[in-house]
């Protein structure tokens, strides 16, 4: 099946099927605050302030890569980039395999234009990357002015996937590869079905500067591919992975760089409860994607705003005036 058949089938399904884990969550909810009646701080005073991998951001969000590729895509990406460059976040594209593939495509990924000033993460999945030198992917970054790279790992997916390519040998050696070669940062983030302590162990052993956990409870990459196949082949395997907070928790001890808490991040106080656990920031996608169809550009914003205002009050609430010092202030009970 051609990429853009299938990128515009997993588009469809996340938009009109729930995908979402069903039994297993987060367990960000089993993090228990150390709620603070006494705060002593000012509201006005919390600040989110952030650097990631040498650029600021107003608070510490980076939307997680979705869509690129397909004629639909360059208005998704356009809509939530100009929301983040009015908040000041951070954004990524989905895989640019379609535009390595045909340059023709590089426009639906294209956001430079509306969006001049945000960190912006290019993206390409790790069974891939063997497929180009450095210098092609350097290309494919430079058409569309990324600052970094993440390499996405999908084996749960590529596994269930009816036409997937679920040959993982040799990736943390192409990761090494890659992310020593390139002249920007490279890091390695999972599509929401976690990354484990002896994973990010090896992972730190790279060059890689980053982690970006998306791990299980939000939306189920292994739902979507069971909701394509014919049959319902990989329904079995719908709540596979590891929760979000024992992924950050995991991660955090293996690896010293920054940490993004992803996959059902769903509030600003799940973002706290993250923080809590040792991440850094955090990243959403589905609802964000979900605001852009609802409301373009300016419902993003709103969504993501409400967000940032959840997270100002959770941090106040711990007496914590900044999201490193929310750190171990509550614990995961389970
Ligand atoms: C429609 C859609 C397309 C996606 N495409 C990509 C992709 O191309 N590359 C990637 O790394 N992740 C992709 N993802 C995964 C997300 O980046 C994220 O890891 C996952 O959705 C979990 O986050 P959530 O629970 O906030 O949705 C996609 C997600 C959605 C909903």
């Amino acid at each position: 099946m051609a990429i853009k058949d299938r990128k515009l089938d997993h588009l469809r399904i996340a938009l009109n099927k729930d995908v979402q884990f069903r039994e297993k969550t987060t367990w960000l909810e089993k993090v228990l605050l150390e709620y603070r009646c006494l705060p002593e701080i000012d509201l006005s005073d919390i600040c989110l302030e952030t650097e990631f991998l040498g650029r600021k951001l107003k608070a510490p969000i980076v939307v997680s890569g979705m869509v690129g590729g397909i004629a639909e895509a360059k208005k998704i990406n356009k809509d939530i980039a100009k929301a983040c460059e009015a908040l000041g976040l951070g954004f990524g594209i989905g895989s640019q395999r379609a535009m390595l593939e045909d340059p023709k495509l590089t426009e639906t990924y294209y956001v430079r234009d509306v969006a001049p000033n945000i960190f912006l993460a290019g993206n390409v999945g790790v069974t891939q990357i063997k497929d180009y030198s450095t210098d092609q992917m350097e290309q494919a970054l430079d058409s569309i002015g990324a600052d970094a790279l993440a390499i996405h790992l999908n084996a749960a997916q590529e596994a269930v996937q009816r036409d997937g390519t679920p040959n993982f040998k040799g990736c943390l050696k192409e990761i090494a590869r890659v992310a020593r070669g390139l002249s920007r940062p490279v890091y390695v983030k999972e599509v929401g079905h976690g990354i484990s302590f002896s994973v990010a162990k090896e992972l730190a052993k790279t060059n890689i500067k980053a982690i970006d956990v998306q791990g299980a409870g939000g939306t189920s990459w292994v739902a979507i591919e069971a909701l394509r196949s014919k049959n319902g082949f990989g329904k079995v395997f719908w709540d596979f992975g590891i929760p979000t907070a024992s992924s950050i928790a995991e991660c955090r001890k293996a690896f010293k760089g920054p940490i993004i808490a992803s996959g059902g991040i769903r509030s600003g106080l799940d973002a706290v409860r993250a923080f809590v656990l040792g991440a850094d920031l955090i990243g959403i996608a589905l609802p964000v994607l979900k605001a852009q169809q609802r409301a373009g550009s300016k419902g993003v914003e709103q969504y993501l705003k409400r967000i940032i205002e959840e997270m100002r009050i959770a941090l106040l609430l711990i007496g914590a005036k900044t999201p490193k010092e929310a750190l171990g202030r509550g614990r995961l009970s389970l």
